[in-house]
């Protein structure tokens, strides 16, 4: 059985906890592959609402192993108060699995975050202030610590004695001395290894073993394409590969395994933090979307900038992440409008560009080409419970074009999409042939 991989075709907050809850439910094993508690995925079962920054979505299902794989850097406390926030669904240890070559996010490069970005002053990347960057430098620059490495106090304290000259250096004067106290650091490391020792283990086995049994294991993407470090707009970009390739790397599988990808595509668009968005509305109607998607981050709580739904965006990470399929989110926040535009593509300096530049003056002088339609109404009777798996010619007849001008422009076929935040707010969509092309009239973006 082959692994599917679930990522986000946009700038992240796609929705897609959503779709890793509602499909592991086939599933026996969930894995979070790249990223740390930047990520936050809101998930709503009955009357429950789970915010989660590290644990992988399938947590809140208790047949399902959930997995945090080597890609991903861990700040052990955040971790363990997300384990303890859970209450009476908190995994017993053989249902939460940590990898032991996940680096580790210190206090200190939390710090190190915030001291980056306000230097930066007026060119901020706007990062979610975890550390995220400044632990993924620690790895690359091979100066990090592995989660495997804190069951070893003498590895960790001479790795700390290596680094921590660096880290004083970056850090100001009105720094917190106790960050960089060495000391203090080997206790808390040493403390925090043994509260999560019990879920540590080799990942990358686990996972193998899993996909050896036939069983269905799913590799649950954080943030988006848009946010990669090498495809997405650089540098407002997280610090990690968030592509669904990516997903064997971080979490050392071959990837050959990776055969069904899932592209989450959220109705509109919203970005957190700084960099282009041709697709923005500056206006009330950005307004409009923010309040009705209740656009604010699950992890900062900053208002999400909001805009028009990007086909170019969403082409390049059919490309980039070997996109096999689309799952489109967040449907019902389009319903309140009273019409709904897409780019197909962009007018830079006069040429029609149908693919991303990688310059981000050029992406800001786009004019995005955008097709206006009618929005629709009638989801309250779309439901898994009422009509599990339908075609896009059952739905009401402008989502249906809606979703026809997406499978069009992008070659891709849309197989799921969300109508509500609820688990059975869902519609599969059967695969189709035969259907009738749609001809739409561009006009620019006003
Ligand atoms: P960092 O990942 O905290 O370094 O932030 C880098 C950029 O990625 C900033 O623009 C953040 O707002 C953005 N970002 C990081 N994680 C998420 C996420 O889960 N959703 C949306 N944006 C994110």
């Amino acid at each position: 059985m082959p692994g599917t991989v679930i990522v986000g075709t946009q700038f992240g907050d796609e929705g897609k906890g959503k779709v890793t809850d509602l499909l592991a439910a086939d599933a026996t094993m969930v894995v979070r592959y790249q990223g740390g508690d930047n990520a936050g995925h809101t998930i709503r079962i009955g009357t429950e609402t789970f915010k989660l920054h590290l644990l992988p979505s399938g947590i809140l299902r208790a047949d399902v192993t959930a997995v945090i794989g080597n890609g991903c850097v861990i700040d052990p406390a955040v971790l363990l108060s997300e384990l303890a926030s859970l209450g009476t669904r908190v995994p017993d240890h053989g249902r939460l699995l940590v990898s032991d070559r996940a680096h580790v996010t210190l206090p200190l490069h939390r710090a190190l975050d915030v001291a980056q970005e306000t230097a930066r002053g007026g060119k901020a990347v706007g990062t979610t202030g975890r550390g995220i960057g400044p632990t993924y430098t620690d790895k690359v620059a091979r100066a990090g610590l592995r989660v495997g490495d804190l069951a070893e106090p003498a590895t960790v304290r001479s790795r700390l004695e290596e680094t921590l000259p660096h880290a004083r250096r970056s850090l100001s004067d009105s720094a917190e001395p106790s960050l960089t106290d060495l000391d203090a650091l080997v206790e808390w490391c040493v403390a925090q290894g043994a509260a999560l020792a019990p879920y540590v283990t080799d990942t990358s086995l686990a996972i193998t073993d899993e996909l050896a049994k036939g069983h269905e294991v799913l590799f649950e993407g954080a943030q988006g394409t848009h946010l990669d470090i090498d495809h997405g707009t650089y540098p407002f970009v997280t610090s990690s590969n968030t592509v669904a390739p990516a997903a064997a790397v971080g979490s050392g599988i071959g990837a050959q395994h990776l055969q069904r990808v899932i592209g989450v595509v959220k109705a509109y668009t919203s970005r957190v933090g700084a960099g282009p968005f041709p697709t923005e509305l500056t206006d009330e109607r950005g307004e409009r979307l923010r309040q009705a998607g209740v656009e604010f981050g699950t992890t900062t709580g900053r208002p999400r900038r909001c805009g028009w739904l990007d086909l170019v965006q969403v082409r390049y990470s059919i490309r980039v992440c070997g996109v096999t399929e689309l799952a489109l989110t967040k449907l019902d926040v389009l319903a309140a409008l009273p019409e709904v535009q897409v780019a197909t593509h962009y007018r830079i300096d006069g040429a029609d560009v149908r693919e991303l530049p990688a310059s981000l003056r050029a992406i800001e002088r786009a004019v995005p080409m955008m097709v206006t339609l009618p929005s629709w109404k009638g989801l309250e009777g779309l439901t898994l419970a009422g009509l599990r798996t339908c075609a896009i010619a059952d739905l009401p007849g402008p989502l249906g074009a809606f979703l026809r001008l997406i499978e069009q422009q992008t070659g891709t076929p849309v197989t799921l999409a969300s109508v509500g935040p609820g688990r059975e707010q869902s519609v599969l969509l059967g695969r189709r042939s035969g259907e009738g092309r749609t001809r739409f009239a561009w006009r620019e973006a006003s």
